[in-house]
Formats: structure tokens, sequence, C-alpha cells
């Protein structure tokens, strides 16, 4: 099981084109995101499979704040992934989600994960 999950992780990196950053990212994902962030969208949150590159707050299947829906015509580029993981509720004022990632290394390992995450 564990080595299932180190090899689709490691793929993840593959497909970032980046491993190490991803993996790096893989760890920082299970400790400070998976609680709300799984493979489908929960009440704690959307999913974030092929986030990257997706439209804001774009998921039918999750009830979004009206802080992040009102970013909605736009998409999660990277600079935009990037400016909500720092400060999520200056991004977004109103969003549901509080915290993003303050360490800025961490924060592009965690961007390059999200990346591959199908
Ligand atoms: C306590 C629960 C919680 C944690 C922990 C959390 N999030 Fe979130 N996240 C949410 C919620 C809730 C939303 C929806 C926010 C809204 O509607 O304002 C969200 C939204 C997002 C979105 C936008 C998704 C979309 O469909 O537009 C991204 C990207 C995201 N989170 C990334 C992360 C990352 C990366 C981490 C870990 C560093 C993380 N989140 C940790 C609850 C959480």
């Amino acid at each position: 099981m564990t080595r299932r999950v180190l090899a689709i992780l490691a793929f993840a990196g593959l497909l970032t084109g980046s491993p190490a950053l991803a993996a790096d990212g893989a760890k920082t994902f299970q400790f400070q995101c998976k609680t709300c962030h799984g493979a489908t969208s929960t009440p704690m949150g959307p999913s974030l499979a092929g986030v990257s590159g997706r439209k804001i707050a774009g998921l039918s299947d999750f009830k979004y704040s009206a802080g992040l829906t009102a970013k909605s015509s736009m998409a999660w580029t990277d600079a935009n992934l990037e400016a909500f993981l720092a400060s999520p509720t200056k991004f977004a004022p109103g969003t549901k989600m509080m915290t993003g990632v303050a360490n800025p290394a961490d924060r592009a390992a965690v961007a390059a994960y999200l990346k591959g995450l199908k």
C-alpha cells in the first residue's frame, strides 16, 4: 500500500517536471491539506484533482464561499495559486479557507505537487 502511494507520488512528480520539489510538496500536502482536500469534494473542502489551470471556485459539487466565487472569472494560474496559498484571506476576502502555507519554499513545493494532481 505504502509502496503504491509512493509510486503514485513519484509519477505526479514526473508530470510536473520537478520530481524532488513535488515529492516535498506531497509531504506538505499530507500534513497541511489532506484533512480537508480529498480525491473527491467533501463539505470540508473541494477536490484539488486537476486544480491547476481550472476555473477558480469552478466545481459544481462544492458550495464555495461568496469570497472565492467572486474570483471565478479567473483560473488557477501559477500566480493565482501562489497568491492564494500565501494568504487565502488576502487573495479572496471572505474565503472559507483560512490558512495557507507561510513558508515560500513549502508553498512552491505544494504548488508543484498540485500541478501533478489528476
Ligand atoms: C481546514 C480545511 C482546509 C485546509 C486544511 C486546506 N484547505 Fe484549501 N480549501 C478549503 C475550503 C473550505 C475551500 C473552499 C474555500 C471557499 O469556498 O472560500 C478551499 C479551497 C482551496 C483551493 C481552491 C479550489 C477551487 O476549486 O477553486 C485551493 C487551490 C486550495 N484550497 C488549496 C489548499 C492547499 C494547497 C492546502 C494545504 C496547504 C489547503 N488548501 C488546506 C479548506 C481547507
